[in-house]
């Protein structure tokens, strides 16, 4: 048995209201699974959830590198922590993909969140040409790497592999898939940072996971949780949080 807590995510991207939020924390009030929960709303009803009471942490969807100023439609961690976040996801594929940033960008990011006490979900993942072309573990790696002189401590890290042809699509990647591709993250994380940061790091799945796909994928060794999104939007959502009991 793994002794890294098993982490559930829910990132709401786009999408929800106060309404729908009223519903989720009564959906969660019931559990009483040992999972550590972090619900990712859209900005703007961090406060809303944070005025209320809940059973799981709060986490920003971005965050800029810098703490104030000239930075239009930015916000910063503090900001975050000030609505009561204590986690930011960054290197979210669609924020690569859709809103071109970069891993320098990003990393910067990553570093300055920690600086300033968040803890951060690090997402990473492939696009679909270049699994097919045997590029899985050079992207994610390159992904890991780019972050690797930025960062210290990776006690406050949680990586998310989302392979980017199984966000929200409906395909989720095979738990022999996920497992073989999480195996050589954790032993990227023993090569180039610590045994230590190896043993500890939670590694999350996410691209469709569901209330029906969450126990095979939550049975294999290195998968620690799961970044949700459109499921996170459901009552499966208990279902997945639950999914390790
Ligand atoms: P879906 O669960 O909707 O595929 O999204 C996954 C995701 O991007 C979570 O960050």
């Amino acid at each position: 048995m793994s002794s890294r807590k098993f982490f559930v995510g829910g990132n709401w991207k786009m999408n929800g209201s106060k309404g729908e939020l009223d519903n989720l924390v009564n959906l969660l009030a019931k559990n009483s699974s040992e999972t550590e929960v972090v619900v990712a709303p859209p900005f703007v009803f961090l406060d809303y959830l944070h005025n209320k009471k809940t059973n799981f942490a709060l986490s920003g969807q971005n965050c800029y590198k810098e703490s104030k100023g000239a930075f239009t439609g930015e916000i910063s961690p503090k900001m975050l922590k000030d609505v009561g976040a204590d986690w930011v996801i960054l290197g979210h594929s669609e924020r690569r993909h859709v809103f071109g940033e970069k891993d320098d960008l990003i990393a910067d990011k990553v570093a300055f969140a920690l600086k300033e006490g968040l803890s951060v979900i690090f997402c990473i993942g492939e696009k679909i040409e270049e699994r097919e072309n045997n590029l899985t573990e050079k992207i994610c790696f390159g992904q890991l790497g780019a972050i690797k002189d930025k960062i210290k401590d990776w006690s406050k890290i949680v990586v998310a592999y989302e392979p980017v042809w199984a966000i929200g699509t409906g395909k989720t990647a095979t738990p022999e898939q996920a497992q073989e591709i999480h195996q050589a993250l954790r032993k990227w994380l023993h090569d180039n940072i610590s045994q230590d940061a190896s043993n500890k790091t939670r590694i999350l799945y996410g691209g469709s996971v569901t209330g029906a796909n969450c126990k095979e994928l939550a049975a294999k060794a290195d998968i620690d949780g799961f970044l949700v999104g459109g499921a996170s939007l459901k009552p499966e959502f208990a279902n997945i949080v639950n999914s390790k009991n």
